[in-house]
């Protein structure tokens, strides 16, 4: 972690994307003197200069000039005009936009345990890494919106960088679809996530599945869906007990790639049924990524979001016999054994 991080100067203000609830939705700082953003006065001019600025279309020598906490110029060679300049040589340096990371779960309860970071503390991990913004999931409190935004919001109270919400729909009643509509117009919420799997807890089935992507598609929001057949990763589950494999390692063998494709293949139909785009989160296995393709190559709007742990590791971690590095390798769907994909 040290020499990328010693070799990146994070331009932290330069994407402000999405709502963050520590501002009012949709209200962004304006370029000059406006009150309350980036901190105002006289600190608020910066220049960093001599970096090699990197964004999505290039990466060129220049310098960025930033007033407010906007990103004013970026050009080589801007002059020091003002003495209330705060300079910062980026000399040998990359500068670049903080990463915004759309999949996040801090401080979640679930499964009668707490995700270990809160917004602090996974705040101050995705800086540390070049995330500066994230965008994390509510989950409903009994099926009750409002009541799971208010619940988060206290879990945001200590927030260290900007965040966004979008929210998970674990039930669904005539209440939860006039809610989804105040999460749309009233949180800026753009878009709903439904649970394939995780069956007797956040689970959703098609009889729910259905009106949901009926609803965002009247709403205009994006429908996402956790992609594993949850009734078959049960019964995975049971057969892993049954021969006594209760360690990490059972994890990955109780929920193959094979359920993780059928649901991924069964969402983008139901979405094509309905005609409403499909977002289909941490996409981990070959199965769930060749029904994206296909899809995609026959013209649907299906968008599969890769996950760095699939791509950088396999399910060879699940067999450490220290459970505590073992257990650290625990995801759903699970990291996939090495070969998978070169089949
Ligand atoms: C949902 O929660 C909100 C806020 O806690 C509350 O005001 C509302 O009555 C609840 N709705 C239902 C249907 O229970």
């Amino acid at each position: 972690m040290t020499t990328p991080s010693r070799r990146l100067l994070l331009l932290l203000p330069l994407l402000a994307v999405a709502v963050a609830a520590s501002h009012p939705a949709h209200e962004f700082c304006a370029a000059e003197g406006d009150a309350g953003c980036g901190g105002g006065g006289d600190g608020a001019r910066i220049l960093i200069k001599g970096g090699t600025v990197v964004n999505a279309h290039r990466a060129e020598e220049a310098d960025v000039y930033i007033e407010d906490g906007v990103v004013v110029a970026i050009r080589p060679n801007i002059p020091v005009g003002d003495v209330n300049v705060r300079v910062i040589d980026a000399t040998g340096k990359y500068v670049m936009p903080g990463g915004i990371d759309p999949h996040t779960h801090l401080a979640m309860e679930f499964m009668g345990t707490v995700t270990i970071d809160d917004f602090f503390s996974g705040h101050a991990a995705a800086l540390a890494g070049g995330t500066t913004m994230h965008i994390d999931f509510v989950i409903p409190v009994n099926g009750n919106l409002t009541a799971g935004v208010e619940s988060y919001k206290q879990k945001a109270a200590n927030a260290a960088m900007d965040y966004g919400f979008n929210m998970a729909i674990t039930k669904w009643n005539d209440e939860v679809a006039r809610e989804m509509e105040v999460m749309v117009k009233e949180h800026g919420m753009n878009y709903f996530k439904f649970f394939m799997a995780y069956k007797g807890s956040l689970m959703v089935t098609d009889d729910l599945l259905l009106p949901g992507l009926q609803k965002c598609k009247s709403l205009g929001a994006l429908a996402m869906v956790h992609a594993e057949n949850g009734d078959a990763v049960a019964e995975g589950q049971q057969r892993m007990i049954n021969l006594g494999i209760t360690g990490p390692e059972g994890h990955a063998l109780s929920r193959p790639p094979i359920l993780e494709g059928e649901a991924t293949a069964r969402a983008i139909r139901l979405a094509k049924f309905i005609n409403t785009p499909l977002y289909v989160v941490h996409v981990m296995s070959v199965d769930a990524m060749e029904e994206i393709a296909k899809a995609k190559r026959e013209g649907q709007r299906v968008v599969g979001e890769p996950v760095v742990s699939e791509l950088a590791l396999d399910d060879s971690w699940l067999w450490n016999p220290d459970f505590t590095i073992a257990s650290k390798y625990v995801m759903s769907p699970p990291i996939r054994e090495a070969g998978h994909g070169s089949r």
